[in-house]
């Protein structure tokens, strides 16, 4: 990647057995400050310190910048609400990973890439038949992923990137619709060349052979922006693992089938689906969604409010806000009257004003809306995180083609601080306690 936009800027001095060491800073375009330690061990023995890498930057990036203070979420540059507003996912999908936003004759050619690779090879059907009908989707979709590396020898870490790319864009939809058919015991229903991304979804999803199915225009439109809010978010924790995957040269989709993994964890991409259980726990109990902003203040209970907090947005997440006015509007629009939403909002009007969520700037995440609105999609619960990394799939993607373009990328490979037992002599059995 060029440094552009990264500058190095005066040094900082750190004091350590009261030795000085200076190490080089570098200043990136919106003007965050970084103490490149990538010579401190050499020059002091010492390395860093920072359990859950909350305040290290493992890359310089040019994809996506997040302000959390401000609430601030760009990609590329561009604003995300503007790009809710104005763009569609196929296109953000091609400025997340080739950095310009295409001109007419680049999304004619990318979107004609992406629907003439939408089918998989037929011998992916049978994968599906040994998953049993409880098997969750998530866990389908990233052996699913994977296995593409059988279909596709060729996509080894340094092949057509650009071929590998579409195929896999274009085939993820196809999986994730074919792992719901199946949880459900439907024939599968291919993809439609004349759709587009967010409606062919919906089609092989809730059409049946049996009769022709219309997807409604606002349910098309409501998932097309759910996947470009969801597209990327810098280095969270499946981006830092498709990253670190990556960094070792495997290939794309080994890569993004453990970035899947790590999406399918309840404290992040997880965290939709808990959502719901969680609402329909407390409208089950009464809606007494007080009792659980007290639970969720009380250590003791281990209950957390999910969809609530995050690392970095530490004022408001933009696209909580943005789903949060398409939650009402989708609902509005379907004619739909979910109980979950008037507890949701209720949740959050009186946790942003209690002291606990306060002092730990705890705001509704992108998590906290957006399964009302697949809900009132009809897509099932399980199936929420599926449609989380169909959405940041282009992110992946990006990131990885980046740190694969990046002069001198090198594998991840952290130190760690040692605390376990010193040297000690093998002990025989006889001689254990
Ligand atoms: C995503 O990183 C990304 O960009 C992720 C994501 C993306 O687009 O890729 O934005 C998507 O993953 C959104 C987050 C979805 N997860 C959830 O909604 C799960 C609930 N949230 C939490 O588990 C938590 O807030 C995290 C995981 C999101 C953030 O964890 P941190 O930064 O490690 O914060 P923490 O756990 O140290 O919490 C700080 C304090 C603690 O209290 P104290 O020990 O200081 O007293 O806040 C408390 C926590 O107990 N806290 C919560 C809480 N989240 C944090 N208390 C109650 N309910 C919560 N949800």
């Amino acid at each position: 990647m060029s440094n552009d936009h990264m500058t190095l800027t005066e040094t900082s001095k750190l004091l350590l057995h009261d030795k000085e060491y200076e190490l080089p800073t570098i200043t990136g375009s919106e003007g965050e400050v970084g103490i490149d330690i990538t010579q401190l061990r050499n020059k002091s023995g010492a390395i860093t310190f920072d359990s859950g890498y909350g305040n290290t930057g493992s890359c310089e990036s040019a994809i996506t910048f997040i302000d959390g203070e401000k609430g601030i979420l760009r990609y590329r540059g561009y604003p995300i609400e503007e790009l809710a507003e104005k763009s569609n996912f196929v296109e953000v999908s091609f400025l997340l990973i080739f950095g310009h936003l295409p001109n007419k004759a680049e999304l004619e050619k990318f979107h004609f890439d992406l629907t003439h690779h939408s089918l998989i090879h037929e011998d992916m059907k049978k994968f599906f038949e040994g998953f049993p009908p409880t098997a969750h989707p998530m866990g389908i979709l990233s052996a699913m992923v994977s296995s593409l590396s059988a279909f596709y020898p060729e996509a080894g870490y340094n092949a057509d990137i650009k071929l590998n790319i579409v195929r896999l864009l274009a085939k993820l939809k196809t999986i994730a619709a074919f792992s719901y058919k199946k949880s459900i015991g439907q024939p599968y229903v291919y993809p439609r060349n004349d759709l587009n991304y967010a409606a062919d979804m919906l089609h092989m999803m809730f059409a049946v052979p049996s009769e022709s199915y219309e997807v409604p225009n606002v349910v098309a439109e409501a998932l097309d922006l759910l996947l470009i809010l969801h597209a990327d978010h810098e280095q969270n924790c499946s981006t830092s693992t498709v990253r670190m995957v990556g960094s070792s040269e495997a290939n794309l989709f080994a890569s993004i089938s453990a970035g899947i993994c790590a999406l399918w964890g309840p404290l992040h991409g997880g965290a939709n689906q808990q959502v719901i259980e969680m609402l329909e726990k407390i409208k089950n109990d009464g809606s007494d969604y007080k009792k659980y902003i007290n639970m969720a203040k009380d250590k003791e209970s281990k209950f957390k409010l999910m969809g609530f907090g995050h690392r970095v947005y530490k004022n408001f997440d933009p696209r909580a806000q943005i789903l949060k006015k398409s939650a009402d509007k989708v609902l509005n629009q379907l004619g739909v009257n979910d109980p979950l939403l008037d507890i949701a909002k209720n949740l959050e009007e009186v946790a942003l004003k209690d002291p606990f969520f306060i002092e730990r700037k705890l705001y509704p995440n992108v998590d906290f809306y957006s399964g009302i609105i697949y809900r009132a999609m009809g897509i099932p619960t399980n199936m929420f995180t599926v449609m989380f990394a169909l959405g940041r799939l282009p992110g992946w993607i990006a990131q990885w083609k980046e740190m694969r373009e990046t002069p001198g990328a090198r594998i991840y490979r952290p130190r760690q601080i040692y605390v376990g037992e010193t040297k000690r002599p093998y002990v025989s059995i006889d001689k254990r306690k």
